[in-house]
Parts: structure tokens; sequence; C-alpha cells
């Protein structure tokens, strides 16, 4: 939810940590703030704001001498946004600067504590009671290693640490518990990050801290530690993609640039897993005698990726001929599921951190559950602990609103639906054969998509102002409808909402009046006259209808809708994939007629790693 970074060398400091803040701004952008080992001590500026207040405010790191140093973007939990809540928090004594993501739930109970000694606070934070608590216990033992380790058994919750000391001259601490934590190893220094995008630019040298483990970064190497202090050999890994991949590369925002870069994404996430004809998942061992034994099927997911699960669920039911349940990540794992060890239970996240799908997964596995991730993120906390893994090979997606991300994730559950539909004999040879050749062809048909979209912005400047929004449609259409309408609100701020289209007449179509804008769905060619018959309704009570359908259907949809984007037809299992471009597009291009912050929306932020 926040961004961290630190970094220890023989460079200057501030400078590198704005940097790193710039790019994990996306993970939290309320006010930053950084802090720098000078030689006059500890020296903490921060800020509420985007982050250039604050390098305004150092002049771009000039003002902060110092080769040693924190940084933090922040995503509000405790206390509002503003200068004091704002990162890194400093101990009473001034003796400890430090940085946290992710929530400390027993903090009244420790602050209570802290103040009965005397200890006084500043802000409302749950994070500066482990800053305090840290002094606290360093002033018992007069060792900062050791004081940690205190503080660690003491505190509960999630956590993300970065911490220096006046009296550590050349070291950082940094201490992880479900909470994303990267180290960096570089020829000028050493880092740790929440996120890869904040280092990639100095250094493509990294590992990922596991839960309890306590890292020493010092200029010359990282010490790793367990909670017990036993030292850990930590498996280097290469980052493989180019620091170009989390720039906007010309392009007016990430949003826009990953949407153009959904073709390629699908290439790099699907064309690898097809050979001869089949799919390949060489990174899964799961076998027909397994499958045998599976009685459910769950797929659990927030946001987009639940999304995308909703589609699957249409989709896997089809080939597989097996009920599949979707469930809320949030709500699932408060639901004494009914998971056990005949469980099959698929995961998708893009970030690999959201906390409350990685707490359903680890309930899920706890009742005996087999987890299968499907993660965009690589060493994320999802993708380390799920059984088996599958990739989108995405890319670093930057915007808050997910594009691409969405997309490979509906490409490769298309896959393993396959897979495992052939597996089981449930599909047919030709089915297989032809879902095989659409995926092939999808990123083509995208391109063809996203070439349209001068006609999607004109539409866009038609309807921009509306207030009021309903997507409709059947089946597929309306599981793709819930990311199109998600789309719209979380950057445009339009109230609007998915529904199926049958539905409408049970209650909601009483908000329909004249000049509400409908997205019409008609994608989903079987039940295209359904679809089509409710169009009518709603036309007939005065809606203005944005219709989005398949190019063999369009001569018929334009009888009845106002504006009307037409796909390329595929297979039905398939056509989700194209028919979310031009929603996607929509309000990409309503929230900048909007004036809206697109890439980072008010109140959001990408990795929501706290409940
Ligand atoms: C969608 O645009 C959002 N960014 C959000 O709904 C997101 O999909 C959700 O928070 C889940 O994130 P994850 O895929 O990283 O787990």
């Amino acid at each position: 939810m926040c961004g961290i970074i630190g970094y220890v060398g023989h460079q200057e400091a501030a400078p590198i940590l704005l940097d790193g803040l710039e790019r994990m701004e996306y993970r939290g952008y309320d006010s930053a703030g950084i802090a720098v080992r000078t030689i006059d001590g500890l020296q903490v500026k921060k800020s509420k704001g985007r982050l250039q207040v604050l390098s305004d405010m150092v002049r771009g790191g000039a003002d902060l001498p110092g080769t040693l140093g924190i940084g933090h973007t922040r995503w509000a939990t405790h206390g509002e946004p503003n200068d004091i809540n704002a990162h890194p928090h400093v101990s009473e004594g001034g003796n400890i600067a430090l940085v946290h993501n992710g929530i400390i739930e027993n903090y009244m109970e420790l602050k209570d504590y802290l103040m009965s000694k005397g200890v006084k606070f500043t802000s409302e934070t749950d994070s500066e009671v482990v800053a305090q608590l840290l002094e606290f216990h360093y002033n018992e033992c007069h060792d900062i290693l050791e004081a940690v380790g205190r503080v660690l058994r003491r505190i509960e919750g999630s956590y993300a640490l970065g911490i220096i000391s006046s009296d550590m001259p050349d070291a950082l601490i940094a201490a992880r518990k479900d909470s994303p934590l990267i180290l960096g190893y570089g020829a000028d220094g050493n880092y740790i990050a929440s996120d890869v995008t904040a280092v990639i630019k100095y250094t493509r040298e990294v590992a990922y801290m596991d839960d309890g483990e306590i890292a020493v970064i010092t200029p010359d190497g990282i010490n790793v530690f367990t909670s017990e202090m036993d030292p850990v050999e930590k498996e280097h890994k290469t980052v493989d993609w180019d620091v170009s991949a989390a720039e906007k590369g010309g392009y007016p925002h990430f949003m826009f640039k990953e949407i153009m870069e959904q073709p390629d994404a699908i290439r790099r996430t699907v064309f690898p897993r097809i050979r001869d004809g089949r799919v390949v998942l060489d990174d899964i061992t799961i076998t027909k005698e397994y499958l045998d034994s599976v009685t459910k099927v769950f797929i659990v997911a927030c946001g987009s990726s639940y999304h995308v699960g909703m589609v699957s669920k249409y989709n896997w039911e089809r080939l597989l001929r097996r009920p599949v349940e979707v469930a809320l990540a949030s709500e699932f794992r408060y639901s004494d599921p009914l998971v056990d060890e005949n469980s099959l239970v698929i995961i998708i996240s893009q970030s690999g951190e959201t906390l409350d799908t990685m707490a359903a997964m680890r309930e899920a596995k706890r009742r005996g559950g087999r987890i299968l991730a499907i993660v965009n993120v690589v060493g994320s906390s999802i993708a380390r602990e799920a059984d088996d893994v599958l990739y989108t090979w995405a890319g670093p997606e930057i915007a808050v609103a997910t594009t691409k991300a969405y997309s490979t994730q509906l490409a490769l559950m298309d896959l393993v639906g396959l897979y495992l539909a052939d597996l089981e004999g449930t599909v047919s040879a030709e089915e297989y054969a032809a879902v095989v050749e659409e995926l092939q062809l999808l990123p083509e048909k995208m391109e063809k998509v996203l070439e349209k979209k001068e006609d999607i912005q004109y539409f866009a400047s038609r309807y921009f102002n509306h207030n009021s929004v309903f997507f409709i449609g059947r089946n597929l259409d309306y599981a793709m409808g819930m990311e199109g309408s998600l789309k719209l609100k979380e950057i445009s701020y339009i109230h609007s909402e998915a529904y199926a289209s049958g539905e409408l007449k049970h209650g909601t179509i009483s908000l329909v009046e004249s000049g509400t804008l409908v997205v019409g769905l008609g994608t989903y060619v079987p039940l295209f006259d359904k679809a089509m018959s409710n169009v009518v309704e709603v036309k007939a009570r005065g809606a203005e209808v944005l219709a989005v359908t398949v190019e063999s259907m369009k001569e018929k949809m334009e009888k009845n809708a106002d504006a009307i984007v037409a796909v390329p037809d595929t297979h039905l299992v398939v056509q989700p994939s194209l028919g979310i471009v031009p929603l996607q597009l929509f309000s990409y291009y309503v929230a900048l007629m909007r004036g809206c912050d697109i890439d980072k929306p008010r109140n959001l932020a990408k990795s929501v790693t706290v409940e």
C-alpha cells in the first residue's frame, strides 16, 4: 500500500531515494518523506501531497547530503494524510528513523504502554509506535539489532520496515512480515525496496525477503537473519525486464501505455505456452489422476482479478463441465470456506501481495486445498507460497487501474481451462483447436480494436459528462461488464454498475430515465437476441445506448444503439478479451476529459496490502 526504499553506499542517498519513490508513487501518493544520515545526524523531511512537493522542498535531494537513507510514499491507514503522519517516523530521542508498510494491529496497547513510561507521541499512526518502541528497547540494551529483535517479538500485524539510526553510521536494517520487501545488490551500494521498479535503474540483482527475516544492509553487503538471528543464505535473482518497461516512454499516461501494450503482453504470456497446437504448462504439475480426485474448484481474488474469475467461471464450466465457485477473497477468508484436500483453489493476483487474497490463500491451504496461483509479479508472496504458480508476463504494471494484467490473466485462465478440460476429456478436439487458434490470433485482433481508439475517444467526448452509467449484458458480457464498470468508476469517479441484462426488470430498470447512459454489451453471440431485447427495453425508457458488439452483429445492433463499437469475432471463450479493450479505452478517455488523475486515482493505491 505504501512504498519503501532504502539505500546505503558510496553515492548520495537522497536523489536515489527520491527517484525510487517516484517509481513507486503508484503504491501510495498522499504524502512522502525521506530521512538521511548527514554529518549533523539524522535529517528528516516529509510532506503531505505528491512526491514533487517533497522533491522541491529538498531541492532534488541537494539539501540532505549523506550516503545512507530511507524513503516512503504513503497511502494513509492510521491518521489522515498530513505532514506529521507522513513517514519516516522519528523516535522521541531523535536517534532512530523508520519507514513502515503494513498495519501494526496491537499499536494502541503498545502506545498506552509507552505513554505510561513517559514516551511522547507526535503522530496518529501505528508506525510511530514501532519507532518509539525501538528506541525504548535500544535504551535498555544499547544494541540496535537486539532492540529490533525485541520489537519484532512484541508487534502484531504486518510490516515491511526500513530503519536507520544515528548510532549506526554505515548500515540500515530491514525486516518483513506479510508485506513485500526486496533487497537490491548494486555496484555502488545496496538497497531495500517494496518493489523491484524502485531499484531497477541501479541494479538487476535482487533477493526477496521472507516473513520473519531481518536484514542488515551496508555499502559492501547484505546479511540476512531469521527471527532467531540465525544467518540465512539468500538466493539472488536477476530481473530480466528493462528499466524502460516501468517508464511512460512518450505516452501521456501509464494506463494508456499499458492498454496499448496488451497485444505484446498476450504474446509473451500465451505464445510460449502453445506448442504444435497444444497447451503446454511446464510450470504446473497437475495430472489427470489428481484432477479426478478434485471435487471442488474455487477461484479466489479481488477487484479486477476477481472479474477475471467471473469470466473464467463461465468459460471453465463450459469447458470442464463441472461447477466452479468464484469468491471475493475478502469474503472467502471469513466464510468458513468449504475447502478440503479435494479442492483445487485458483488464486489470481497481479501484484501477488494483495492482503485479502493472500489471507484467503493461506486459509484454503490450511484446509488442505491445493493452490494454483496466477500472478504477474515474480517472487511475490502469493507466488512463493502457492503450490503451483503460472506467471502472466504482462511486465510491470504501474497505472493503478489494471489493463494489461487483466488481459493476460484472462488469456492465461483460458489456457489453464483448456489444459484441464483436455486432461478431463471434456472438450472436443474441434473446440480445443478453435480456442487455441483464436488465442494465437488474439494479439492481432486486439491491435485492430486499438486502431479504433479515435472512434472511442469521440464517444467519450459525447458521454463524459454523464453521472450514472449502466453496463448491461448476459453471460460472458455480464462478467466483462463488471470490469468495464470498475474501470470507469475507479478513474473517472462516475457512478456505474454492471448488471445482468435479464435482471434489470427485477428492480434496477426503475433508475433508467431519459438520458441515462447504458453501455449495452452484445459480444456474446449465443444470447445476442436476448441482450438486444434488453437494449430495446432501456431505449424505450429514454436511455442513451453505447453498444459494444462483434462485427458479425454490428448491423443488427445499429438499429437500436446510439453509438456502436464493433470488435472482431473470435471464439466465444476468447471474446471478452477483445470486448474489454473498448471499455478500457472509453474509461481512459472519459477520465481524461473530466480532468482526472488517471494513473493515480483518488483514495486508491496499486497494491492493497491492508485489510
Ligand atoms: C483494478 O483496476 C484495481 N487495481 C484492483 O481492483 C485490483 O485488481 C485488485 O486490488 C486486486 O489486485 P491484485 O490483482 O494485485 O491482487
